[in-house]
């Protein structure tokens, strides 16, 4: 294989140019053309597609967001669209794909796989909701950004003897909160994957009140049904003392990559072109342990996600 392309699609994940930095200079390293194609599968029907050299990705390690920018496409995601974007890829003669993005992604690079194009989809998502794999890019860094925020919250919080409820990305995924809430020390943990019971948490919060604590915090996934102000509204009313919602929002998807993301990152995207070179079929791949593992694409994503019940019930011994 001599030309493939890659791309960065759905929401942006901090470590995604790292991915693209790794892609671009291992296919330059290994004798191939590789071309950048902006904003995702939009772009790829737009043909916004550029070859890349070394310097293209220089200086971008440290970067958040991503050079290649990203989308999400409603054209792609029809049979025409597909057939189009397929086509684009044949006219500039490129038969591999690295796909760098979340589960929507993946779908998509499955699509063009189906077509004849060889697709590595590396993980690229704050949400860690991918099964297969035990990180996704970006995820890390989203963790930290969260702790970071907690650490402010609670000077203030205590400043004011206030309860403050946390609202964090993640999707239909708790893994945001559940390892933010470890690792920041929340008093409730809320997560989709397990059912709400407004009475535990506001017995929770009062149970810290009456042992002397100066504050609450409790941290709540986006895909709680509940949202964070009806949160604080009921928390406020039933302990009696003041709740505050944050949102911190699209903060936790910027920012510069973790380390830990970093490395991931390049170790990812480095085996994805391998694979390419190898003349690999497509695959999904991830990390298991210290592994770096590569699945099959239609199964990777058949894989179901494991919820850490063993963090989930950590968390509330130590809390
Ligand atoms: O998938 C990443 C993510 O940040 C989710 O956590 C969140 O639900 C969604 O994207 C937000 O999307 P947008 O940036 O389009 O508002």
């Amino acid at each position: 294989m001599k030309k493939i392309g890659v791309l960065t699609s759905g929401g942006d994940a901090p470590g995604m140019n790292a991915a693209v930095r790794a892609a671009v200079r291992k296919g330059i390293s290994l004798g191939m053309d590789v071309y950048g194609i902006e904003r995702g599968y939009a772009g790829l029907l737009d043909g916004d597609i550029k070859k890349m050299e070394w310097k293209s990705v220089g200086d971008i390690l440290q970067r958040g967001g991503t050079i290649l920018r990203t989308a999400r496409s409603e054209r792609f995601n029809t049979q025409e669209g597909e057939a189009h974007a397929a086509m684009m890829l044949d006219t500039f003669g490129i038969e591999g794909l690295v796909v760098i993005g979340g589960d929507g992604s993946f779908r998509g690079g499955l699509a063009l796989a189906e077509k004849g194009i060889q697709v590595m989809g590396v993980p690229g998502t704050i949400d860690n909701d991918l099964g297969y794999t035990d990180y996704t890019i970006g995820f890390d860094t989203a963790v930290n950004t969260v702790l970071s925020l907690v650490s402010n919250i609670r000077d203030t919080a205590s400043a004011h003897e206030r309860t403050t409820i946390v609202e964090v990305m993640g999707r239909h995924c708790g893994d945001i909160a559940l390892h933010a809430g470890l690792g920041g020390g929340a008093d409730v943990i809320l997560v989709p994957e397990v059912p709400l019971d407004i009475n535990l948490v506001c017995r929770k919060v009062l149970r810290g009140q009456q042992s002397g604590k100066l504050h609450s915090i409790i941290i709540k996934a986006e895909g709680v049904e509940m949202s964070a102000n009806e949160l604080a509204k009921i928390v406020e009313e039933r302990t009696g003392r003041e709740a505050r919602a944050v949102v911190p929002a699209h903060i936790q998807r910027g920012g510069t990559p973790s380390g830990r993301d970093r490395c991931l990152a390049s170790l990812m995207a480095t085996k994805a072109v391998q694979l390419l070179y190898n003349d690999e079929s497509s695959k999904g791949i991830g990390i298991c342990g210290s592994e770096i593992v590569a699945y099959d694409l239609a199964e990777a994503l058949q894989i179901k996600r494991d919820f850490g019940q063993d963090i989930y019930d950590l968390a509330e011994v130590l809390s």
